[in-house]
């Protein structure tokens, strides 16, 4: 009898206790398992005891010479960990705990007499592991045709993809099987909605995945540096993921030199979606910063000369005279204004004062330069200086008025892909920033890459945004770049990183829209690489009201477009809308002055991707608490404690949420303000509606403050 109830348990471990090297992470919940099996390394990961990724292969297969992938003996193994915590310049918390068990194993390949190593990294929420090509006598140089590392799945998962592609990340998420993903692709691509897929089963990471028993699984890599950016390819019938690096314009998929590394492969699991979003793996994969005195990183928000161009109601343009312009020789002094500019020096300064009353940190300006009307889609070399502003922008006036009212002005460089014409002026560029007091860049690279044939997450251009990102630091300049390669932690190490787009941003609402839940599925993917610059805060939800000729319509409510500010953390917060939009309702504006930029710590309260996240957060430096929470499609009631809060302190509560008949589609703007009395006592509960939620801001109150006010 006794024998039949163990089988079972034994049947379970069997799998795991055959592996020949075994690591647990800190808690235990997690274990590794790693063997070379006929010249082969594989390993495995389960979490409580049940199997995360089945055996699966790692491996590299190289250019003319023998390739990383079989052939196999095991050298030395070695065990580390490491239990440190760190403070980062900006972030969701001021300190983060860096804890994990280390394997290192180094591969024997006799028959090259060439050596190759395997580094796992167990943490309590996941596991990284990279490979690493020590400096030896028969390896120097070398060409990878493709990297194929296995990522085996024990299911047909549901997952949240966007498909693999060389050129944009900017697509809405499907959620599905991961046996649908073929068919689904198959569809878009007819329907033009995926432009250049490289497989049928072909997508990006990061890549969110929940199991039919519950675990919550994200694929992605860390310390993406003088490599390929990884793509994943499925095997839908075996349900196992390969990675598929981003070839260059040769088709190479990358050209190491020993000694060096690949990024870190991370997977995160847990049985909570929560805990996905406190991860903070994928910073700790990364270098401490190189950037010795960090005092001029400062989070911030800003408002910008933006929304109007991108909704079509003003152009980057100066002149709609010119179908074509050479830098340096046009004369724009002499070319009739088309009246749509945007940038113009009267409508700056309406900005400045706007930023200086409401108390922004910032402006941004795009369409300053010369060179906007023939910018995009003619591969065009020399398309920017970035150094000459067109004859109604005033940079030296607007210098001076921005800096009397306190106001600094953010720096636009829309390259247009030119990679080469950009690193031509890049010097000149930035210092001629610093010489008119601008500290932050958005830089920008829409379209196809210069030189023609390159694509946008190869080595070659990941080494460029880094190129980019390490000169700014040289200038004490903060980057926020858009359409760079998606973000894996490098902030860590160039915390002048204070933002990425890289997915798809607040602008596609004024391009048709996006999916009313896709906010919901970003922190669990885009995110978490790093900050998003999302561009939140439309108030504005009909487009047409904007640019009669645009009928595009913003799939949210009021209410989620404030919690925003709080379930997707970026240090760099725009309030994106038109300052006459804000106007129009100053008491939910009144959310967005008050939101706060850095935090202390962040409470993940609810959490399931898709569907809903709520969030808490602490402002740095103060006792104010945030709260965000944004809504899928099916409406649904939030239900949340205030546990958290200081239980000697009283607060007042200013909860924004959506009224009752809210809906993204027909009632975006009907949201309630009500301010109540709470303290960690306090339990919450809110109807969210399709595309809506709820942002509250949490302030220390005095006893006089409280007159009038009901406890919650
Ligand atoms: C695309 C960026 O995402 C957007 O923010 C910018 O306004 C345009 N490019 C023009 O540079
Ligand atoms: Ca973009």
């Amino acid at each position: 009898m006794k024998k039949y109830i163990l089988l079972p348990v034994i049947l379970l471990l069997l799998p795991f206790l055959i592996w020949a090297q075994t690591l647990q992470s800190p808690n235990g919940n997690l274990k590794l398992g790693f063997e070379i099996k006929q010249g082969i390394p594989y390993y495995q990961l389960d979490f409580k005891g049940k199997a995360v990724v089945l055996p699966s292969r790692l491996g590299l297969e190289l250019k003319n010479q023998t390739s990383f992938l079989e052939g196999f003996e095991l050298g030395n193994i070695s065990y580390e960990n490491l239990d440190e915590t760190w403070k980062p310049v900006w972030g969701e918390e001021s300190s983060i705990r860096n804890h994990y068990n280390e394997m290192e194993v180094t591969l024997l390949q006799p028959g090259t007499e060439r050596q190759l190593i395997v580094r796992f990294r167990l943490f309590d929420e996941g596991l990284g592991f990279r490979y690493e090509f020590p400096l030896q006598p028969k390896l120097a140089h070398f060409v990878v045709k493709e990297e194929l590392t296995q990522f085996a799945m024990t299911g047909d998962h549901i997952a949240f993809w966007i498909a693999g592609d060389y050129d944009t990340q900017e697509y809405d998420y499907t959620e599905s099987r991961l046996s649908e993903i073929r068919p689904l692709m198959a569809k878009a691509v007819t329907a033009n909605l995926a432009q250049t897929p490289f497989s049928p089963t072909g997508i990006q990471t990061s890549l969110m995945m929940k199991t039919d028993d519950g675990l919550y699984i994200n694929l992605h890599e860390a310390a993406l540096i003088d490599y390929s950016t990884m793509h994943l390819n499925l095997d839908d019938e075996k349900m196992v993921f390969e990675s598929w690096l981003t070839p260059d314009v040769l088709g190479v998929k990358g050209y190491l030199q020993t000694p060096s590394h690949s990024p870190w492969r991370t997977i995160i699991v847990s049985d909570d979606a929560r805990d996905v979003l406190a991860s903070r793996m994928t910073y700790n994969l990364n270098e401490p910063s190189k950037i010795e005195d960090t005092s001029w990183i400062k989070p911030m928000k800003y408002v910008g000369v933006w929304w109007e161009m991108i909704t079509g109601k003003s152009s980057w343009s100066y002149t709609d005279e010119f179908p074509a312009v050479r830098i340096g020789e046009t004369d724009y002094s002499k070319a009739k204004p088309n009246g749509r500019h945007g940038a113009t020096t009267e409508n700056v300064k309406k900005y400045i004062d706007f930023a200086a009353e409401h108390g922004f940190d910032g402006v941004l300006v795009e369409g300053w330069n010369v060179g906007w009307e023939d910018w995009f889609g003619n591969s065009k070399d020399f398309v920017f200086d970035f150094l000459t502003p067109y004859p109604d922008f005033d940079l030296v006036g607007i210098r001076e008025y921005a800096k009397n009212k306190d106001v600094e002005m953010v720096m636009h460089h829309e390259t247009s892909s030119s990679v080469r014409n950009y690193e031509r002026f890049m010097d000149e560029a930035y210092k001629f920033m610093k010489d008119n007091g601008y500290n932050s860049v958005k830089s920008g690279y829409v379209g196809f890459i210069l030189p023609r044939g390159e694509n946008h997450y190869s080595q070659w251009i990941v080494n460029h945004y880094q190129y980019a990102l390490e000169k700014a630091a040289d200038y004490q300049i903060m980057v926020n770049a858009h359409e760079a390669v998606r973000p894996t932690g490098i902030a860590r190490t160039w915390p002048n990183l204070i933002a990425n787009e890289s997915a798809r941003g607040t602008e596609y609402q004024a391009f048709g829209g996006s999916k009313p839940n896709h906010v919901t599925v970003l922190p669990f993917t885009r995110l978490i690489g790093g900050p998003m610059d999302y561009t939140p805060g439309i108030f504005e939800m009909d487009i047409s009201k904007i640019n009669p000729d645009n009928d595009s319509w913003v799939n949210s409510t009021l209410a989620n477009q404030l919690a925003l500010y709080v379930t997707m953390y970026s240090p760099l917060q725009m309030a994106a809308d038109l300052p006459e939009n804000y106007e129009r309702f100053p008491d939910a504006f009144q959310f967005i002055k008050d939101v706060g930029i850095d935090w202390e710590e962040s409470k993940y309260l609810e959490a399931e991707p898709g569907y809903y996240i709520t969030i808490a957060r602490k402002e740095k430096g103060s006792n104010n608490w945030f709260i965000g929470n944004v809504n899928g499609v099916p409406p649904r009631t939030s239900m949340i404690s205030f546990d958290f809060l200081d239980p000697d302190k009283t607060y007042i509560a200013t909860i924004y949420a959506d009224a009752k008949d809210a809906h993204y589609r027909n009632n975006p703007q009907a949201y309630t303000i009500r301010r109540v009395v709470v303290n960690n006592k306090s339990k919450f509960s809110q109807l969210t509606a399709p595309g809506g939620g709820y942002a509250i801001s949490i302030k220390e109150a005095d006893k006089a403050d409280l007159k009038g006010l009901k406890k919650l």
